[in-house]
């Protein structure tokens, strides 16, 4: 339990993906994107804060060399899901213009950031846009939006730790859970 003050008191906690299975997956998944992704410009673009962990994973399993940009957005709405409300509040700094963009996420939930993302990015003429997460949340979509490389999808159930949050704790938690 990594939550400073016990947000969540009287739950306990469900591991759905331990650390070593994280691990094993974000090889196998970054291996395929170096094969994948071997000759060509790449710009990583991480999503923050959540895609954080598995940004910083993933790319070392990638053995080509490739750039990292960081974006951050916020949607309004409650505190847990996002709003179709999308907000760019920190753009990328380098140029994307004729290279090959891998947007990484923490997880795709009702699609809304995603798609803002991709939209806004696409302004700035890359040669092409792709989109790696960690978690897919399929049954929430609200927007039509399939990622091109999903880690693990998961049912309706909200889940913590390797960067995703509840309030502003548990990013750092080594393993996914969920409370019950
Ligand atoms: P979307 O715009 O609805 O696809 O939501 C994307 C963002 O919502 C993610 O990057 C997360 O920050 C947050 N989110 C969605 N589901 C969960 C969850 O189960 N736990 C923690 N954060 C979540
Ligand atoms: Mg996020």
């Amino acid at each position: 339990m990594r939550g400073e003050n016990n947000l969540i008191e009287n739950k306990t906690e469900r591991v759905l993906y331990s650390r070593e299975t994280i691990q094993k997956k974000v090889k196998e998944m970054g291996n395929k994107l170096g094969e994948i992704y071997k000759g060509k410009n790449l710009v990583v673009v991480s999503l923050l804060k959540g895609s954080f962990i598995f940004t910083a994973d993933l790319t070392r399993e990638m053995d080509i060399p490739l750039e990292v940009e960081f974006m951050t957005t916020e949607s309004y709405g409650s505190g847990e899901y996002s709003s179709g409300n999308v907000k760019i509040l920190q753009d990328i700094r380098g140029d994307i213009e004729g290279k090959n963009v891998l947007i990484v996420d923490d997880i795709i939930d009702t699609g809304n950031t995603l798609v803002k993302v991709i939209e806004h990015l696409k302004k700035k003429n890359p040669s092409s846009i792709e989109v790696c997460v960690m978690l897919d949340k399929p049954s929430r979509r609200q927007i039509d939006i399939s990622p091109d490389y999903v880690g693990y999808v998961i049912p309706d159930v909200f889940i913590v730790g390797y960067g995703l949050n509840y309030g502003d704790y548990y990013r750092n938690t080594p393993y996914i859970f969920t409370f019950e």
